[in-house]
């Protein structure tokens, strides 16, 4: 079924959208992500990704000295080869502090998947002000996320997360989430979930989650409102992520506010004017 974009607003999140003000992809990706709350995508400059791919290789090679024994090609896949578990949240933490210190970085990170970001949020943004690695190796359960709402810990639901893999990322070695049909369903009916453990909240919607395939050179824009999380990489090979939260500057903020967790990157003239109009005082 097709509605016009001007018909009654349940009405038209439940069917498919045809907006004539936005372009044919426009609107199929606006389509996916209003049906699947996901969309995945190529990112724009394979180049840009690569050398950001580089800079934390090198931080890497830094941080570990004689340690490094593997060439970037296979540092990603194989770090859980040179680090344990004990010291791989050091190295995480050490490893975001030195990402985020590098002000190029944040610009690169939308420009990656500005396309898709801008057609989705809008374009007047307000970005995370650090971006995140997730590092998650075999077997590892020291850094799993559970099935969650983003939500559910005070984000705004008008926020995305842009998830960027520095690795191919498949079956358990990525993450999953339920789409947007199934988790608002499942919100719904709360009730029949709200009692229950966390691993049988899991299994009982297990069969619904949709595990994300994403090769490294494509990203992934999800609304973190719906249910997703992640489980033990039972895969041979290390999980390497980047994500950051875009929104669009005028919506609704949770607790992670403007001018502390985000700051406005592309405010345009004519708001800056309205932001800083002074009413004439009489
Ligand atoms: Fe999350």
């Amino acid at each position: 079924m097709v509605v016009s974009f001007s018909s009654e607003s349940r009405q038209v999140e439940s069917c498919r959208l045809v907006n004539s003000f936005f372009n044919v992809a426009e609107n199929e990706a606006i389509d996916q992500f209003l049906r699947e709350g996901y969309i995945i995508f190529d990112l724009e400059d394979s180049s840009l990704l690569n050398a950001i791919r580089k800079n934390i290789y090198q931080s890497a090679v830094e941080l570990l000295g004689d340690r490094t024994q593997l060439d970037e090609e296979d540092f990603f896949d194989k770090t859980h080869e040179i680090i344990s578990i004990k010291d791989l949240n050091d190295f995480r933490v050490k490893s975001i502090a030195r990402m985020n210190q590098d002000k190029s970085l944040r610009p690169s990170i939308y420009a990656l998947g500005k396309k898709y970001i801008d057609w989705l949020v809008g374009n007047e943004l307000a970005m995370q002000r650090n971006c995140n690695l997730s590092v998650q190796f075999p077997k590892d359960d020291s850094s799993l996320l559970p099935l969650h709402s983003d939500v559910w810990s005070g984000n705004s639901p008008y926020e995305v997360v842009f998830w960027l893999p520095f690795v191919n990322c498949y079956r358990t070695k990525s993450m999953f989430i339920l789409p947007r049909h199934e988790s608002e369903a499942v919100f719904r009916n709360f009730k029949q979930y709200s009692h229950l453990t966390s691993e049988d909240f899991y299994l009982k919607i297990q069969e619904k989650l949709v595990w994300l395939e994403v090769k490294y050179g494509q990203g992934v824009i999800f609304s973190h409102s719906l249910l997703h999380g992640n489980r033990i990489n039972n895969e041979p090979d290390t999980r390497w992520t980047m994500n950051v939260r875009f929104k669009s500057l005028l919506s609704p903020y949770g607790t992670k506010e403007l001018g502390e967790s985000f700051l406005p990157i592309t405010m345009r003239p004519a708001t800056r004017i309205g932001y800083n109009y002074i009413k004439p005082e009489c």
